[in-house]
């Protein structure tokens, strides 16, 4: 979607946001898959309400981004602009065991720059990527960690009630790959708690869970990690797995050699390509076990 009208370029311009012509989501999204639109890019958090009621006045639809690493978007020119968080210079400042962090800051960066201050418990999300509002919005985890565990307080941008709030951690609830949070709800910062821990040893849990990662999944080639979430008790890797399916492709979209619940953008697969590999690996596990797997990829096909 291009914004054709120039007052309301003008204005958006006139709140400090930048607004980058028909980008590509290919290039925003870790699968390289997706349409182009403009992107809006915000540098003030205070600029968010003002935005959302341009927008919203001039009817223009519109998305969040965080890092992309989650997300299969479509092809084609997208119905809807899309708006992303610019990274402040001090993206994490730490207070004690407190990291307050900003939404917008890499989730890899934020772990080992709490490391380097004496603060671990999130060693097992070093290779997990995204950003810390996209890691906070889905619940992200690895090896029994999952971000929710640490959320003292966030700072969000409430659509409903078109504000910026701040909600302390016991007002939100954090499930698997799951929150409380309204889907159009915007994540700015979040302050999480974190124990004491000497960096060496932060450092040796890091390296463990490098390695685990290395050795399970298909770490440099285009992926959203796994595309399914696990059914309560069961793996969804291992059952795609059990039925042959690694290799399994539509075009270029294809189920990783390595871990089952990943599926590769091998070159050019379109959008179509892989809702095509997941409705069919879907129906597939479906047939053979009885378990309709739900998908843990965010799909912005409307
Ligand atoms: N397995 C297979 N074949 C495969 C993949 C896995 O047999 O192709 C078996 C493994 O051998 C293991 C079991 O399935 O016995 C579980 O596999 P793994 O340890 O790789 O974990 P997972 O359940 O497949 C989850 C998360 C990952 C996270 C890892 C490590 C989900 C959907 N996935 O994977 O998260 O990195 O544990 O904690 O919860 C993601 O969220 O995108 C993601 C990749």
């Amino acid at each position: 979607m291009r914004i054709d009208d120039y007052e309301l370029l003008a204005a958006v311009q006139a709140l400090g946001v930048e607004i980058q012509r028909d980008t590509s989501l290919a290039q925003l999204t870790y699968l390289g898959i997706g349409g182009n639109t403009d992107l809006l890019r915000i540098r003030q958090h205070e600029s968010i309400p003002g935005l959302l009621s341009l927008l919203d006045q001039h009817a223009v639809p519109h998305k969040f981004i965080g890092g992309g690493s989650n997300l299969l978007v479509l092809d084609g020119n997208l119905p809807f602009v899309v708006l992303q968080l610019a990274k402040p210079v001090d993206d994490v400042v730490i207070e004690g065991n407190i990291a307050h962090v900003d939404a917008a800051a890499d989730l890899g960066h934020t772990v080992t720059f709490c490391a380097k201050h004496n603060l671990g418990g999130m060693e097992g999300l070093i290779g997990v990527p995204g950003t810390l509002g996209g890691a906070l919005r889905m619940n992200a985890g690895a090896y029994g960690t999952q971000i929710g565990s640490y959320v003292r307080e966030v700072k969000l941008y409430r659509a409903a009630a078109r504000t910026i709030e701040i909600l302390k951690g016991d007002q939100i609830s954090f499930e698997y790959r799951h929150t409380s949070f309204a889907p159009d709800d915007m994540m700015l910062a979040v302050k999480v708690e974190l124990p004491s821990k000497p960096y060496p040893e932060i450092l040796q849990g890091i390296r463990i869970c490098n390695e685990k990662r290395r050795s399970s999944q298909p770490l440099g080639q285009k992926s959203a990690g796994c595309i399914f979430k696990n059914p309560p008790g069961a793996s969804a890797g291992r059952m795609i797995d059990e039925l042959s399916l690694k290799g399994f492709s539509v075009g270029d979209a294809r189920v990783s050699d390595r871990h089952a619940n990943f599926f590769i953008n091998a070159g050019r697969a379109s959008s179509s390509d892989m809702l095509a590999l997941i409705a069919g690996v879907r129906e597939r596990v479906r047939v053979a076990f009885g378990v309709t797997l739900e998908n843990e990829v965010v799909i912005w096909n409307a």
